[in-house]
């Protein structure tokens, strides 16, 4: 088990399969890319199989979402998934994608044994879509996140960070065409995880103002019942139902008491939060002959360290060094 000193334990991992991307998001990545990982660096996909299946029969992780950067760039992403569905007892498997590339992909992941799939878009339109990405692959996101729900990974859910000036008043009209298309949509505050190091309190589009915005055009209830648990997303009934709209509010109300996450990155690092400060080295062991056990009791020990909460509340929060793209959202 991956318990912490908070008595929190974690059964859900994610794994980063690279950190490269083919779109650049301004709240991400500066347009030149980053200093990507060297090859050797990465983990091999058996190294990646091995180490979830260590988590999922030793460590008792039950869900296992790959990320990246952007994982369908990974050559190996659909072997990984199906090794992975093969193992006993068998994780719930995800994949969090920009949706590039997933047109021709969706079929063979959902036969592989993905079960669903969460696909970032931040806009309805080409245009600021191509500003906020520095892409033209509007198109090529749309045909994605249909091929998902026809290759019947379900729910596809979309991810949308929401910018001032650029999609800020998208909010009503993402919701209706997420409900049309039968997606579900949640909105994300934007982190100070990008690379450049801009990230500014007061140019956030925080949850309380999604919220009044789709107010302007919907009725929402809090879904309530049974508590959020470690679900990330706080969810409302939109119009009475059955449509849901999610919003993961992060910076202003987070969710770590209840966080169950462990990640691994590309390069084989435990990480016990989004916003931790150290990393525990699993590739080194791997590559040095350590069996599974031993393995087992370095992931133990890296959880045991994992801090209270994010520290973003506090005046003395210092951004990691790993941008998001190197962690895995
Ligand atoms: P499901 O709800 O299980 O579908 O997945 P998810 O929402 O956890 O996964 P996804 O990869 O779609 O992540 C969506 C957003 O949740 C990310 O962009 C982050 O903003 C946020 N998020 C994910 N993990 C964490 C975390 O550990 N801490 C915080 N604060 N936010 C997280
Ligand atoms: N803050 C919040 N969300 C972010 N994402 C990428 N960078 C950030 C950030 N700084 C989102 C992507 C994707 C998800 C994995 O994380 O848009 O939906
Ligand atoms: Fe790529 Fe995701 Fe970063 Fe956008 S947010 S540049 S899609 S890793």
């Amino acid at each position: 088990m991956l318990l912490d000193t908070y008595g929190r334990v974690a059964t859900d991992l994610r794994v980063s399969l690279t950190d490269r991307c083919n779109l650049r998001c301004t709240y991400c990545m500066p347009e030149e890319g980053l200093q990507w990982l060297a090859r050797p660096d990465l983990l091999t996909d058996d190294e990646i199989v091995r180490l979830v299946g260590i988590a999922v029969t030793r460590l008792g992780v039950r869900e296992v979402r790959f990320t990246g950067g952007e994982p369908l760039l990974r050559p190996g992403v659909v072997g990984i998934v199906e090794r992975c569905a093969a193992l006993d007892p068998r994780p719930e498997l995800s994949l969090t994608t920009n949706g590039i590339g997933l047109e021709r992909t969706a079929g063979a992941l959902r036969e592989a044994g993905l079960d669903r799939i969460n696909v970032s878009l931040d806009t309805l339109d080409p245009e600021v879509f191509e500003r906020m990405t520095r892409r033209r692959r509007h198109a090529d996101v749309l045909r994605g996140l249909e091929a998902a729900r026809e290759a019947g990974l379900a729910p596809v859910k979309v991810n949308a960070v929401l910018m001032p000036g650029l999609n800020d008043t998208e909010a009503p009209g993402l919701l209706s065409w997420a409900i049309e298309h039968g997606y579900e949509l949640r909105f994300i505050e934007q982190m100070p995880l990008d690379a450049q190091r801009g990230w500014r309190r007061e140019d956030m589009v925080t949850a309380q103002d999604v919220l009044a915005s789709l107010r302007t055009r919907f009725t929402l209830t809090p879904e309530g019942g049974e508590s959020r648990g470690s679900a990330p997303a706080e969810r409302w009934i939109v119009d009475g139902g059955p449509h849901r709209v999610g919003v993961i509010a992060s910076v202003t109300r987070p969710f770590c008491r209840a966080c169950d996450r462990t990640r691994l990155t590309a390069d084989g690092q435990v990480r016990t939060c989004l916003f931790a400060r150290e990393e525990s080295d699993l590739r080194g062991a791997l590559r040095s002959g350590a069996d599974d056990a031993e393995i087992a009791g370095l992931w133990k020990a890296a959880m045991w360290g994992k801090e209270a909460g994010s520290g973003l509340e506090g005046p003395a929060f210092r951004q990691p060094d790993r941008p998001m793209s190197a962690i895995g959202g």
